[in-house]
Formats: C-alpha cells, sequence, structure tokens
C-alpha cells in the first residue's frame, strides 16, 4: 500500500467552472483518485478554491461586493458543480483561510532566513487616467519573448512563458486603452534563478523526474537553460495575505501565486483536523507520494516556482508525479469567456446525467499537453453508440437473460472450450492493461480499451446464441452466462473510475459489493448468487437535442457580440456634426488637444487620445464627424466638450471624414 497525496488545481473563485476545467484537471484527478483507492492505496485527494489576486479584487469592484462576498459566492457555485460531476474530493477548501495564512507566512519568513528572499526597487504600472496601480491582468502588451500582441503582462497564450512586471512591450490599460505611467516601489523578490541547477537535476535524473510528462520536462528545461528570472512574489492591492516582513508597505500583498499552491497543502490540514490523522505523513514524508494535476497554462508554475519555494524552506517532499493536459477547444474553436463560447458545468449537468460528461471527456483527457475537441454531434455519438449501444445493451441482454432463463441465479459453469478460454483470459489481461492506463493517467486509452472489451464480449454472447443453446446444449449456454455475469463484475470496476454512478447501478443489480482492482481480475461470482431484477440504465441522446444544442451554442455566442438594440429616437439624441479641425497640439503623451469649427460662429475644445495615429500638424484643415453634444470632462484639467468619431482597429485610429465637399456643421444622421 503507498501513500498517495493527490491535487487538481484551485480554480479562481472568479467565475463559472466549464467543461475545459474539468477534461483538463478534475475528471482525470477523481479518476486517478478513484482508481487508487480501489488499488487499496491510501488516498487522499484535495481541492479548493483559490480566492486571492488582484483579478479578483478588480472583479469584486466591479460586481459591488467585498472579495470575501465573491469568491464565497463563485466558490459556492464551483463546489455545486464539482459535487454534481461526482469529484471525490476527501476536502474542497479554500486558499482563503487561516491555516493557508500561517504556512504562507511561515515560509515567507524561512525563505528569507535562507538568504532567497531580497527586495529591489521595481518600476509600477499605474493609470493616471483611472488612478489605480495596474495589476498583470489590467495590462496587456507585446509578449517579449515571441512577440505576440495583446497578451496579458503575466502570461503569454502564444508561447507559454511567465512574464515578470516591467518585462512586456508596449504595455496599455485594459480599462482605458492609455499607455499606464510607471512609479517606482520596493518589492520583495524570490530568487528563483538560485534554484536552477537543482530544479534541473530534478527534472532530469531518472530518479526523480521518471514520473514527469516527457514532453513537459524537455520544455521546462529549455526556459531554464535559457536563465530562470527571479520572482517578484509582491503586489499592491487591498486583498490577499498581507507580506509577514515588518518592511513591508500596507498596500504590499503576497502574489496570488505564491500561496496558490500552499493551498494544497492548507486543504489537507484542515481535512486531517477532524480526521485525527497526522497532516505531515502526507507532506513531510519521503515514500508520500504527491501527484500534481494541472492544466498546461500552468506547468511554470507548478514545475518550476512551486519546487523551487520547497527546496527553499526544506520542510515539504517534492512532488512525485504530474498529470498535464492540454486545452479542449469546442465544435473546433477556441474557448473564450468574452465571447461566451463555451459550456459552463451546470448547463451541461442540468441536461445529461454526471456519466455521461465523465465518459465523453474521458476520451479528451490523454495526459497530454495535445489540445483536443468537445463537439455535440461526437458527445451523441459516443453516449449512443459505445455507452449505450455497446456497454449499456451487453449489460442489459445479460442480465435480462439470467433474470428470465435462469430465474435471476448465475448458473453453474461445466467444462470451458477456447472461445470460453479466450474470454477468460481477457477479463483478466484487460485488467492489467486497464491498471497501466489508468497508473499513466490515460484515460483515453483506458475508455478505448474498455470499449473493445465489451465488443469482444457481444460478439462472444452472439456468437454463442445462448437463446437458442438453451434448449439443444444448456451446459453451454450456462458456459456463456456464467462468463458474461462474471465479466460484468469485472467491468464494473474496471469501469468505476470513469462513471461511478453507472458502475453502483450495475453492481447493484449483480447484487454485490464494491470490491477491489484485482478482483476484477478473476471470476468472482460464484454459480447460484442471485441477481436483481434489472432495467436498462441508460437512455439515448435523441438527435434533435444534440442539433438543439448546437443552435443554443451559436445564439449564445452571437448575443454576446451583438450589442443591445436602440430605436432611432436614441439615436437621434446624439447631434453629430461635421466640423473643421482649426488648430492641434500635442499635450501629453498621446492626447491632442483641439480648435474645431462646429458652425459658423462657434468653435470647440476636444481633447483626444490620437497621437499613436496622428501628427498635430496632420489634423489641421481636417474636416471630420464630431459628437458635439457630449456632456463636456476635463481632460488633464483641459475641459473636453465633444468627441470625435473615428474607426478603431485593434489601436490604430482613423478619424471619420465626408466623402464629398460639404459645409462645416452639417449633421451626420
Ligand atoms: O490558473 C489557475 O486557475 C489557478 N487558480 C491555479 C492554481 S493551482 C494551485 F497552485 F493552487
Ligand atoms: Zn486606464
Amino acid at each position: 500500500m503507498s501513500r498517495i497525496l493527490i491535487t487538481s488545481a484551485l480554480p479562481y473563485a472568479n467565475g463559472e467552472l466549464h467543461i475545459g476545467h474539468v477534461s483538463s484537471t478534475y475528471i482525470p484527478a477523481d479518476t486517478y483518485a478513484r482508481f487508487c483507492r480501489l488499488k487499496g492505496h491510501d488516498v487522499v485527494f484535495v481541492g479548493g478554491s483559490d480566492d486571492h489576486g488582484t483579478p479578483i479584487s478588480v472583479a469584486a469592484r466591479e460586481a459591488g461586493r467585498t472579495p470575501l462576498e465573491h469568491v464565497d459566492y463563485y466558490r459556492e457555485r464551483q463546489l455545486n458543480d464539482l459535487k454534481a460531476l461526482n469529484i471525490s474530493f476527501d476536502n474542497y477548501y479554500r486558499t482563503h483561510s487561516e491555516e493557508n495564512r500561517e504556512i504562507t507566512e511561515h515560509f515567507l519568513l524561512k525563505l528569507r532566513e535562507n538568504g532567497y528572499i531580497y527586495q529591489k526597487e521595481v518600476e509600477l504600472f499605474y493609470c493616471e487616467r483611472d488612478k489605480t496601480y495596474l495589476p498583470d491582468r489590467m495590462i496587456k502588451g507585446t509578449c517579449p519573448y515571441c512577440g505576440a500582441e495583446d497578451q496579458y503582462s503575466d502570461a503569454c497564450e502564444v508561447c507559454g512563458r511567465t512574464i515578470e512586471p516591467g518585462e512586456i512591450h508596449r504595455p496599455y490599460c485594459i480599462l482605458c486603452g492609455n499607455p499606464p505611467v510607471t512609479r517606482r516601489e520596493n518589492h520583495f523578490i524570490f530568487k528563483l534563478s538560485a534554484f536552477s541547477d537543482r530544479l534541473y537535476e530534478w527534472l532530469t535524473s531518472d530518479e526523480t523526474g521518471e514520473k514527469f510528462p516527457k514532453d513537459v520536462v524537455n520544455y521546462v528545461v529549455q526556459w531554464i537553460k535559457s536563465g530562470l528570472q527571479d520572482w517578484d512574489i509582491t503586489r499592491e492591492d487591498y486583498w490577499g495575505f498581507k507580506l509577514p516582513y515588518k518592511d513591508a508597505k500596507e498596500n504590499q500583498y503576497v502574489y496570488v501565486w505564491f500561496d496558490a499552491p500552499i493551498g494544497y497543502i492548507a486543504s489537507t490540514i484542515n481535512w486531517s483536523e477532524n480526521k485525527g490523522v497526522d497532516w505531515e505523513d502526507y507532506w513531510k514524508r519521503k515514500d508520500s507520494f504527491i501527484t500534481h494535476f494541472i492544466g498546461k497554462d500552468i506547468v511554470y508554475h507548478h514545475f518550476l516556482f512551486w519546487p523551487a519555494v520547497l527546496m527553499g524552506t526544506q520542510e515539504i517532499t517534492l512532488p512525485k508525479k504530474y498529470v498535464v493536459n492540454g486545452y479542449l477547444t469546442l465544435e473546433g474553436a477556441k474557448m473564450s469567456k468574452s465571447r461566451n463560447w463555451l459550456i459552463p458545468l451546470n448547463y451541461i449537468l442540468k441536461r445529461y446525467p454526471a456519466d455521461y460528461v465523465r465518459f465523453y471527456l474521458s476520451f479528451k483527457a490523454d495526459n497530454s499537453t495535445r489540445d483536443n475537441n468537445f463537439s455535440w454531434e461526437e458527445f451523441q455519438e459516443r453516449i449512443n453508440g459505445d455507452l449505450v449501444d455497446n456497454i449499456g445493451n451487453f449489460v442489459h441482454r445479460i442480465l435480462h437473460f439470467i433474470n428470465n432463463r435462469y430465474d435471476s441465479k448465475v448458473p453453474e459453469p461445466s467444462d470451458f472450450d477456447d472461445f470460453d478460454k479466450e474470454f477468460i483470459q481477457l477479463i483478466s489481461s484487460v485488467t492489467d492493461e486497464l491498471a497501466e492506463y489508468y497508473e499513466q493517467c490515460d484515460l483515453a486509452k483506458a475508455i478505448k480499451r474498455i470499449i473493445e472489451s465489451f465488443k469482444f464480449a457481444n460478439s462472444y454472447f452472439s456468437a454463442k446464441e445462448p437463446w437458442k443453446t438453451i434448449k439443444e446444449k444448456p451446459e453451454e449456454a450456462k458456459n456463456t452466462l456464467y462468463l458474461c455475469a462474471n465479466f460484468l463484475h469485472s467491468a464494473a470496476i474496471h469501469l468505476n473510475p470513469i462513471i461511478p454512478q453507472f458502475t453502483e447501478t450495475l453492481q447493484k443489480y449483480l447484487n454485490v459489493k464494491p470490491d477491489t482492482w484485482d478482483s476484477a481480475r478473476k471470476l468472482q461470482l460464484k454459480p447460484g448468487h442471485e441477481i436483481m431484477k434489472a432495467k436498462p440504465i441508460f437512455e439515448k441522446i435523441p438527435e434533435e437535442e444534440v442539433q438543439k444544442e448546437i443552435e443554443t451554442l451559436k445564439q449564445q455566442t452571437t448575443q454576446t457580440e451583438k450589442k443591445e438594440e436602440i430605436d432611432i429616437n436614441e439615436f437621434n439624441k446624439l447631434d453629430i456634426r461635421i466640423g473643421e479641425i482649426i488648430s492641434a497640439k500635442q499635450i501629453q503623451g498621446e492626447l491632442i488637444q483641439l480648435t474645431v469649427q462646429i458652425e459658423k460662429n462657434k468653435q470647440t475644445t476636444i481633447v483626444g487620445k490620437l497621437g499613436g495615429s496622428y501628427k498635430p500638424e496632420e489634423l489641421e484643415g481636417k474636416k471630420v464627424a464630431v459628437l458635439v453634444n457630449l456632456k463636456p470632462k476635463k481632460i488633464q484639467g483641459i475641459p473636453s466638450e465633444g468627441m470625435l468619431l473615428a474607426a478603431i482597429d485593434e489601436k490604430k485610429i482613423s478619424l471619420l471624414a465626408p466623402d464629398k465637399e460639404v459645409k462645416t456643421g452639417s449633421k451626420v444622421k
């Protein structure tokens, strides 16, 4: 028996979970936890919500809630969805907890004591227009590594690198699009670079890196070789854990990614408190098998930051195994929160049994960073074909036959023929192969092998024709049903990690208790064992329903793309005229102050952010469309009394101008 501590990445309590989250992380982790329990290991499976971080404090402010109210709200919704999906956490906790605060502070003090924290003046982004420091997720710009544009300032979605504060090129504030100014502050920095050699050694040695995915290790090693940047763990905020250092400022908080993985330990401590067990057995003993399940976007944090922190504190055992899955696309396109191109977990679970979702998404979880696709049509095919026709039908054929023809009793076998022996052999060999696939956390291989085994069982049953042999050769029919019933007993165990509800029902019909993994290798049902009256377990998904799902998905995304409709009276409230720019001067950054003639005897002042696209002298003399009845607003202390209309392509601005000569003051309709 091994001691296995399983973690699944903690979701930010800042939105609904969707199918992408569960296929990359929670279903693989839960399946593995269930498998390890069947193998008789001492398993603790922990999760929880990731409550901190500036995106959460920003979102809470926008939603008019306190950050705690905000995370409480989403944490509960996420937890309900995970329960509905039958994710069998031993504990689902949270990072905003006393346990987490305590160890986070302890780690931070210890790291400083050990010489791995130093102070450095860093440049921070501050938006003068919005009067706020701009945390990572409120700034976008160009990735300094691969040149991809419009990337968040802390990570590039294109090349996967994390980006340190200040490194992003051509930054802009996501609230107003203005380039931020910089301010200097003293920050606390974790000396990640000091761990390069140790991390390299740990990732590549046969002994420690053996259970790490090779492709991931290869690119992490490249990151190490190209030089690790030290890690700024300080953020100006009003939410999270305060830095436990006396020389830290009031508004300086711990970076969310520092305390997030410590949340795995906090969840275990919280679990152990009511259990009378020692959490340290799972985190400090060398023989504890710590396994992390993550999506490929958080490799840097889990393969470099986290182990380096553990190496620097020297109290906790290093991870022994990582399972990393790629992204899930939806109907061939990248999922997107802003375009509403996604399927929330609570949506799909309201319409389909959890087992359907788990069954289908298992094909997408292959412990590889390749991306996989969700399609409603394929969902229906897998459920109707593989689950209902192949698996469900076989179950029903066998149970029904035994119910009706053998008075619900497993018949007594006698001499087996070669085909029977082949079937017996299959039961044990499939059990062994599946154990390997589950151990590799390759659910796609596992589910495909199970389907093949049912195909074999179906063809065995059809070829044996027990409905005929029961009269002509009754001994042969008994062998057939005895073996098929035993196959079901094993298959219930094989399928348990993936579709636990189904297997519970099957075990109820078989009138057996859940058994261990190893029992699935053998024929466990004895002749004369009485089974229950069975009913079909699954139902097919009708064709119309799938078409409706596709329609709903398309509609939900076009609705987000389309703005609210207005009537012509609302449009008529806008007084838009053709004005002539009389003079233009640059005032600060990209801001240009304009004097615009909007009627024969009337001029107005407008301040606009045009400097990125126009020089002041290019503007003078231009006739352009101007919204003239906009409420005046002071910009840089200058009252601006209108707005020039322009087309905006990314960050390029092109002013709208009439395409025939018209009088100044002409109305635009
Ligand atoms: O990327 C994310 O969604 C993070 N909330 C994952 C944190 S995993 C762990 F470190 F807590
Ligand atoms: Zn701004």
